[in-house]
Order: C-alpha cells, then sequence, then structure tokens
C-alpha cells in the first residue's frame, strides 16, 4: 500500500501534553457516565494486537498498575492529576504523562510501530478516524487546485477540523460546501471562521460522525484522515458518491483504490517537511 507520511507521529512523540489541548475533552464523550465534576481519561486500543502497559495516577496509585487492552478496547481511568503511561515501543520501553480528563489512542506510526496519540474518541459506536491535526494551508491550495475545484462545485470535507479547506474554497472560488467533524469544539471554531471569513452563507458544518453521513450532495471530497480510516470509508464514498467525483487525499492513500487514483503529487510546506496529495475519480 502507498503511504505518505505520518505527519501525526510528531505529535505523540515532542510535545505530546500541549498537543492534547487541541482535542476533543473526554467531558464531550463520557458526559453522561460521569458523575458532576469527575474526570476520567480514557485509552483506546486501535491497533490489531493487545497492548500491555502500565500506568500510574500521580495522586492514586502507590504503583502502576498492569493492564492488557485488546484491539478496539476502551481503558476508562477515573483521576485528579496526571498520568504516567509506559509501554513497549519496538523493544523500547517508551513512557508518556497524560493529561487528566483527556482521551489517547494507541495507533500504530509510519513506520507501523505501536505509539500513544492524543485524540478525539471514548464515544461508543464511533470510529475515531483521526486526531485533529490541520492541514497546512500551502498544501490546502495544492488540494483544491488538484480537485480542479470551482463555483460550481459542493466541496465536502469529511473529518473537517478547523474547517479550513471548505473555507478556503469558498474565498477563493465561491464553492459551496459542508464540512463534518465530530469534534464540537472544531465545528464551533468552523462556523467562527467561516463567519469572520464572510463566507458562511453558502458553508454548512455538521457535528457528525462522518461514517454515518450523508454525502450524496459533494461533487468533490478531501480527507485528511489515516489509512485504515480510509479503508473504513471506502464503502460509504462507493455506495453515495457519483461516478466521476474526485476524492482529494492529503497524504494518505485510499486501499482498494489504486485503480481509481489519477494524480499523485508530492510538494513541501514552509517548514520543509514532505506532503503527498492523492486524487482518485470514484
Ligand atoms: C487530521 S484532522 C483533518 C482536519 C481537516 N480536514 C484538515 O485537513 O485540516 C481529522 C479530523 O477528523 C475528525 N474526526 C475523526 N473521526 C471522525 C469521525 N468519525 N467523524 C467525523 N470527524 C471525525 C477529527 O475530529 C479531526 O478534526
Amino acid at each position: 500500500m502507498k503511504k505518505g507520511k505520518f505527519l501525526l507521529a510528531g505529535l505523540a512523540v515532542s510535545g505530546f501534553a500541549a498537543a492534547a489541548s487541541f482535542f476533543i475533552p473526554a467531558a464531550f464523550a463520557q458526559k453522561s457516565l460521569l458523575p458532576a465534576g469527575k474526570k476520567e481519561t480514557t485509552i483506546r486500543n486501535l491497533t490489531k494486537e493487545t497492548v500491555r502497559y502500565t500506568i500510574q495516577r500521580l495522586m492514586r496509585d502507590q504503583q502502576a498498575i498492569v493492564r492488557y487492552l485488546k484491539p478496539d478496547a476502551l481503558d476508562h481511568w477515573p483521576c485528579e492529576s496526571p498520568l504516567d503511561v509506559e509501554f513497549d515501543r519496538n523493544g523500547r520501553p517508551t513512557s508518556y504523562r497524560l493529561e487528566c480528563g483527556l482521551p489517547y489512542t494507541f495507533r500504530y506510526d509510519e513506520s507501523d510501530l505501536l505509539d500513544l496519540y492524543s485524540g478525539s474518541h471514548g464515544l461508543f459506536g464511533v470510529a475515531d478516524l483521526a486526531p485533529f491535526v490541520p492541514t497546512p494551508m500551502a498544501v490546502v491550495e495544492k488540494m483544491l487546485e488538484l480537485g480542479s475545484v470551482d463555483k460550481d462545485d459542493i466541496l465536502y470535507d469529511l473529518g473537517c477540523g478547523d474547517g479550513r479547506i471548505v473555507i478556503a474554497a469558498a474565498r477563493k472560488f465561491g464553492t459551496r460546501g459542508v464540512g463534518i467533524d465530530l469534534d464540537p469544539q472544531r465545528i464551533e471554531e468552523s462556523r467562527r471562521a467561516a463567519k469572520e471569513a464572510g463566507v458562511d452563507g453558502g458553508l454548512e458544518f455538521r457535528l457528525q460522525d462522518v461514517m454515518k453521513a450523508d454525502i450524496r450532495r459533494a461533487t468533490v471530497v478531501t480527507l485528511y484522515l489515516l489509512p485504515e480510516s480510509n479503508a473504513l470509508l471506502r464503502p460509504l464514498l462507493e455506495e453515495q458518491l457519483k461516478p466521476g467525483t474526485l476524492v482529494v487525499s492529503h497524504n494518505y492513500s485510499i486501499p482498494g483504490w489504486e485503480d481509481k487514483e489519477v494524480n499523485y503529487v508530492t510538494l513541501q510546506d514552509g517548514t520543509g517537511q514532505d506532503h503527498t496529495i492523492f486524487v482518485y475519480k470514484r
């Protein structure tokens, strides 16, 4: 499978705690399950293996607790202080200090090695397709160009983050668009940014799981999700998109759509980081 560089990994390894504050507060995910005033940190396993990790809540546990987390399982850790987690990453003990009240996920990085990421999850029955990492604006511009986006298009960004892709298209071409995200903070930011840019009239931001979305009106779709998420989404794209619809994916290919790939471009952002854009025709 062709795979772009896995930019999300940088968040986990450097500045993990800082990155955490960008993601969905666990309070949203778990609101109904927690008594008022109580917090918890959740850890989901999105890998295909059982993950052994140890955890120690600073103000609670005298010693580290050993856990075996099965694929797709979710651990809840009630807490009032940071939590220290340690696990084995390619034969090396790796530790992170987690923030109480936020969700985290075990995933594979670009080298298929286990790592722990902060991210929006914790909702039962909802696939956590990717944490919030915005596409650099230079890459957004290129995605719109490769998607041949114009004023007659209806652009859907699935997992829209702060709405920058649909907002950029509306500003530059007058394109109408729909941004979908399951993080209420992102949807609020998107609506605010669209209003500030004066393009909110033609845009809609939906707080929704994209796996359950109606995307039939789309004439162009943009994605910046993970490879396994693109694979999960593929049946929805196949079922709902009209033949000829362009799907433009930042950094990750759509497994199983090799025969639909019509373009493939790599460019650098301002920091010298490589980005790959895959273009598919449904
Ligand atoms: C890597 S960010 C991409 C943001 C934006 N598309 C961009 O390129 O700048 C992925 C986004 O997908 C959202 N997301 C993850 N799982 C989702 C789901 N099941 N339904 C809707 N949004 C989801 C996350 O909240 C996050 O904002």
